[in-house]
């Protein structure tokens, strides 16, 4: 095989790959809360540290896993309390407002970022 026919065929198969994922993408999500584009500048010290003070630590101070109380221990948890979050599991016994929930998917989905 010479070489232009490794890239022709490097090239299909990346194109494959992209287009499978565009198609997967494109699938319906559970449609609880609205998949809009995401404002990437919102706060973890202004906006999502109070949102978890208030509503999460009273259960994830420590014991009950995962521990809240810190960046580290939210970051490292990001996919699971956005699933959480997302399906108003949490917080037990209480509840968030949509504005809430949409500040932290979209603070997760942005990165998860300390900021
Ligand atoms: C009243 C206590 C309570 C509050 C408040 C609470 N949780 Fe929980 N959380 C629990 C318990 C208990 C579990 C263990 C799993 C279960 O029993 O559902 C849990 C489990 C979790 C898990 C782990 C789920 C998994 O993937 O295993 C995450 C993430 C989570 N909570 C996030 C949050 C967030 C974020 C908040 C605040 C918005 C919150 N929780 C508020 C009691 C609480």
């Amino acid at each position: 095989m010479n070489i232009l026919s490794k890239i022709k065929n490097t090239l299909i198969i990346v194109l494959s790959i992209t287009l499978f994922s565009c198609e997967t993408n494109v699938e319906e999500d559970s449609g609880i809360v609205d998949e809009e584009s995401c404002d990437t500048t919102i706060s973890f010290a202004a906006s999502i540290k109070p949102i978890i003070d208030s509503n999460c630590i009273s259960c994830h101070g420590g014991s009950q896993f995962p521990d809240l109380r810190t960046y580290d221990g939210i970051s490292n948890n990001a996919d699971r309390v956005r699933t959480q979050v997302v399906n108003r599991t949490m917080p037990q016994g209480g509840s968030l407002s949509n504005e809430e929930i949409e500040l932290i998917r979209c603070w997760i989905e942005s990165g998860a970022l300390n900021n």
